[in-house]
């Protein structure tokens, strides 16, 4: 980019004093010389953008085809680059101490092409399980038509079992994607990243990080990230979200994220602007909106679930409770809670005495929380997966991995958190 139109670089510390991403969310990135002096990013509604020469030109366009890396970091045409998703990039990369990120239309665009980057036909997908159900479709039925195969492993997976897991796999092919997702949904059952690392550590001997042959380690970090999970601080390469949820947070719309080693990242950039698929500008900017409270918001809606769910346990309409604040001390899932998580979040399962006639019952009694899947939002959702989002799955799995007819999803919002105790206790008696 030319010098008038670099945006000055944003601090990062004052002093030794490094700051926050919550408080680096109001301003990170944005330079309001370029704008009029506006306090916030105006939203650019723009397909293209003006080379002041036609040098310039030239110089974007090395840089942004690859033609000559680092070349030039200009404005070119909003299927590459847009100012509020490079802020929005720009600040996404500070939750995790990231090197690099980059936004998509939608956290399945991300993840689908994140895909297209890395395996190639006759390549091995080694990934835990159960992932979100579109993941797994993508895998199994899509790509599964371009000659590419997967072998997966239990979210709960000891080292034991990953390194069997993964001598399978090379047996296989050529592995060039560890893809996992913790917790899982909705089993919510934590996945030993630690573990996994050291597994490819000792089965890609001589690899190292960007080589071909050492396959990278993308997580799904959806459900926990970016307050309760840092992946990445476990040696995970690139962590992945759907934005649609706790950073969007308001259920209003729909986006996707990577986030991680800047390497990895610019040859998924390659794909995403060929293909299509970044976010848009309005997209982006409500995201920026939305980060400014993301800290508050995934905050109070952990408090929130921490209540309500010490509510639930002791219920007697209520059979369990799968949150991950009630992990059995001395458990491999809790030693995998200790060693990653900062806090429990705030989607859990509810099984309920009974079957689908006592869930269907507490779902349509709700007064304050929605009847609706996804999660993260502002509002608490509520959802019974086994006639909703898994409702396509195979009885036997669907009995594997935990989702009965009795099964109530929730997600827990930020309103007050008595209030939400009062709509569960009034629902549950109404079964
Ligand atoms: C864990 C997880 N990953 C990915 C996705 C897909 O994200 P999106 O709906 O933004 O495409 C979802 C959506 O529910 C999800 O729950």
């Amino acid at each position: 980019m030319t010098e008038s139109r670099r945006p000055k670089e944003s601090a990062t510390h004052i002093g030794n004093h490094k700051l926050d991403p919550s408080t680096l969310m109001m301003g990170y990135g944005f330079d309001a010389a370029l704008s009029e002096g506006s306090l916030k990013p105006p939203i650019f509604p723009t397909s293209t953008f003006v080379f002041e020469r036609a040098a310039d030109g030239k110089l974007f366009f090395e840089g942004i085809t690859g033609r000559r890396p680092g070349a030039g970091d200009g404005l070119v045409y909003s299927r590459f680059n847009n100012p509020n998703q490079n802020i929005l990039e720009d600040r996404l990369k500070l939750w995790e101490d990231a090197e690099e990120s980059l936004a998509f239309s939608s956290g399945m665009t991300a993840i689908t092409t994140l895909f297209l980057t890395f395996v190639r036909p006759g390549d091995v997908i080694v990934h835990s399980g159960p992932l979100y159900a579109a993941t797994e479709s993508i895998i199994a039925k899509i790509l599964s038509q371009f000659g590419i195969k997967y072998v997966d492993f239990p979210a709960g997976a000891t080292r034991a079992e990953i390194d069997e897991v993964l001598v399978r796999a090379k047996a296989m092919g050529n592995v060039s994607l560890i893809y996992l997702e913790s917790p899982a949904n909705p089993t919510n059952a934590l996945v030993d990243v630690e573990a996994v690392v050291a597994a490819r550590a000792a089965a890609f001997t001589g690899g190292a990080s960007g080589d071909d042959s050492w396959p990278p380690i993308a997580i799904d970090n959806t459900f926990l990230g970016p307050l309760w999970a840092r992946p990445i601080d476990q040696g995970a390469d690139i962590s992945v979200y759907s934005l649609t949820k706790y950073a969007g947070g308001h259920s209003d719309l729909v986006a996707g994220g990577l986030t991680g080693k800047k390497a990895l990242l610019d040859k998924v950039r390659m794909i995403r602007n060929t293909m299509g698929g970044i976010c848009d500008p309005n997209t982006a900017w409500m995201l920026l909106r939305s980060l400014e409270t993301l800290e508050l918001r995934m905050s109070r809606a952990g408090e929130n679930a921490a209540k309500v769910c010490a509510f639930l346990r002791d219920h007697p309409k209520a059979e369990t409770v799968g949150y991950l604040g009630f992990l059995e001390l001395g458990s491999r899932q809790k030693d995998i809670y200790d060693r990653h998580c900062l806090g429990a979040g705030s989607t859990f399962s509810l099984y309920l005495k009974g079957g689908e006639r006592e869930a269907f019952a507490f779902l349509d009694a709700l007064k304050i929380a929605k009847l609706a899947v996804s999660l993260g939002g502002t509002e608490t959702l509520a959802s019974a997966p086994a006639a909703m989002t898994h409702l396509s799955v195979p009885d036997d799995r669907k009995a594997a991995l935990g989702i009965s007819d009795n099964l109530v999803r929730i997600s827990i919002g930020v309103e007050k958190a008595e209030d939400l105790i009062a709509d569960f206790e009034n629902a549950l008696n109404a079964i």
